[in-house]
């Protein structure tokens, strides 16, 4: 883990982009992975966008485990700030993102219009860690309903906004915020889910990382894509396990090449819905 850096250069610009560009926008959609909710948060967040209006969005819902996502939702949800699922690959939850944000801004509206003001589009800005589906998601609100694209003055220089619908404009660039991953279960839970690069990581230690937590908290997802037997399960340490699968991958002793299986498996959905974050206070 040695190598792992929280560039902090990185870290001081993405803020002053992010913190420049939010008195333009009405409503921040903090965007996470559903899978690791906490670890692809940027530690900061809740500062930078202090007193404003947010969303958080589990996006790639898909892929993670729904009885933990509902926990989440449980978990991080306050009275200001909605949390919503969303798979932004499969086009789902959008509709209902735009619902909750319409009625967190009807209140603002309504006094508006005791003054007089007339009602306006919302204006949004996305923002979160790379690879967590900014993009995926812009083009989602975008879909077929973009009427034009507008500039409007920024406070240093020319935004874009996307004009969707009547309701809504989004800023068209993301802001894009870096995870801390000083803590190396972090920097795994990253690297597993591909939101930094695998290079930065050994790739049996990934694996390792991922056998040791299927075991305790999905064992037949792993038993069945990598025929571990029971017996196996039980009394096999987890290296002795990787290499178990290598061999049942037909990989000789390449574990290596075995974990980066593992590592595809897991991103294409083919482990079963994993979810690597846990809540650390269950609902009631
Ligand atoms: P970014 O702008 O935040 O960097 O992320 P981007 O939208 O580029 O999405 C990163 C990857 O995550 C893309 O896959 C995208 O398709 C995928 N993705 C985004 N949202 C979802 C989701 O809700 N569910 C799932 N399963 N995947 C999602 P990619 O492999 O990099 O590209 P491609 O699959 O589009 O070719």
């Amino acid at each position: 883990m040695s190598n792992i850096q929280w560039f902090p250069g990185h870290m001081a610009k993405a803020r002053r982009e992010v913190t420049e560009k939010l008195p333009m926008v009405d409503v921040v959609i903090e965007l996470v992975d559903a899978r690791i909710p906490e670890s692809s948060r940027n530690p900061l967040i809740d500062e930078i966008t202090q007193n404003k209006r947010k969303v958080i969005v589990l996006n790639k819902s898909d892929l993670a485990d729904s009885k933990l996502t509902n926990q989440w939702i449980q978990h991080l949800q306050t009275d200001d700030m909605p949390v919503v699922a969303v798979d932004a690959q499969h086009n789902k939850g959008i509709k209902q993102l735009q619902q909750v944000i319409t009625k967190m801004m009807a209140p603002y509206f309504e006094e508006q219009k005791k003054k007089g003001v007339k009602p306006r589009a919302i204006r949004l800005m996305i923002i979160g860690i790379p690879n967590v589906g900014k993009s995926t998601i812009i083009n989602r609100f975008v879909g077929k309903n973009q009427a034009q694209t507008g500039n409007k003055p920024g406070v240093t220089k020319q935004q874009r906004w996307l004009k969707i619908g009547r309701d809504f404009e989004l800023l068209d660039t993301p802001g894009i915020l870096w995870p801390k991953f000083e803590d190396p279960d972090v920097g795994k839970k990253l690297a597993i889910t591909g939101a930094i690069k695998d290079s930065l990581l050994h790739m049996d230690d990934l694996a390792l990382y991922l056998i040791d937590y299927m075991r305790q908290f999905y064992p037949e997802d792993l038993q069945t894509r990598y025929k571990i037997s029971d017996n196996d399960l039980e009394t096999l340490s987890s290296v002795d396990i990787l290499l178990a699968i290598t061999k049942n991958l037909g990989l000789k002793d390449n574990y290596d090449e075995a974990s980066l299986r593992m590592m595809v498996d897991y991103r294409q959905d083919r482990l079963g819905q994993v979810t690597l974050d846990r809540p650390e206070v269950s609902p009631v």
